[in-house]
């Protein structure tokens, strides 16, 4: 399965707060959807957002593949996800997986996961998971945690980064990638295969390739 990382940042590397790309932006966004058959969201985007996964005539694909990862269990009940469109998928480590299945057992769809040796769930699992329900493409739409979990487990294929021409500094603000020691040693390589300068907006649509995958 193709796996893609798609963000948008500022020049300092900051995903937070929310809400700082164009609305060109949001039509790169929104077209990588319709590109890919399936999303994953990091619970604390859940958390602190209320992402649908909407493409570009402001629809949710029936068919497309919504998915959240988390280790704690702890997800809002009350978002749209939970209430528009196709049920998503949970992911969850199986110490949560009962009590998720009763609180979501009309609401979504829990797959229980085996933890990799960091404590935290094997992707590679659950991209098997979404491969044997269709998914032959997935959009990872953060944040920082499960961008970094994710190109740590060595399965990210690309990133779609958009670069915004603003500074925030401050170190309360989320990175695009952050977790516990370098990803490399200590950097990983990536390799850069496009990108599209937006004068108007003056943002920076870049697209990399993971060198390792
Ligand atoms: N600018 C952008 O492009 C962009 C994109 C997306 C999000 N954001 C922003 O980023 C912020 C959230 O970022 P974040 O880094 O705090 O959170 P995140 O990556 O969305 O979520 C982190 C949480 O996801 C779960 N998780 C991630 N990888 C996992 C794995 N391999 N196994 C098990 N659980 C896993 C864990 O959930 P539990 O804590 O439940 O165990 C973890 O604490 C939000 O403010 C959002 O608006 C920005």
């Amino acid at each position: 399965m193709k796996v893609s990382i798609i963000a948008i940042e500022t020049l300092c590397g900051r995903i937070t707060p929310a809400g700082f790309g164009s609305k060109r932006d949001r039509v790169f966004l929104e077209t990588a959807r319709e590109n890919t058959d399936a999303s994953l969201i990091g619970a604390g985007s859940l958390r602190e957002g209320d992402p649908e996964f909407r493409i570009r005539d402001g629809s949710i694909p029936p068919k497309r593949l919504r998915a959240i990862i988390t280790n704690s269990g702890d997800l809002p009940e009350d978002r749209s996800i939970f209430k528009k469109g196709p049920s998503p998928i949970i992911f969850c480590p199986e110490t949560v997986f009962t009590r998720l299945e009763e609180r979501f057992s009309k609401k979504a769809h829990v797959v229980a996961l085996s933890k990799t040796i960091d404590g935290m769930l094997d992707l590679k699992e659950a991209f098997s998971f979404l491969e044997r329900h269709g998914a032959g493409s997935l959009l990872i739409e953060g944040g920082g945690m499960l961008n970094y979990y994710a190109l740590k487990q060595g399965v990210v294929h690309e990133l779609l980064i958009t670069l915004s021409p603003k500074l925030i500094g401050s170190v309360r603000e989320k990175c695009m990638v952050y977790g516990e020691g370098p990803l490399g040693s200590p950097f990983m390589d990536s390799e850069l295969k496009s990108f599209k300068v937006l004068l108007e907006t003056g943002e920076i649509f870049l697209k990399y390739r993971i060198k390792q995958v």
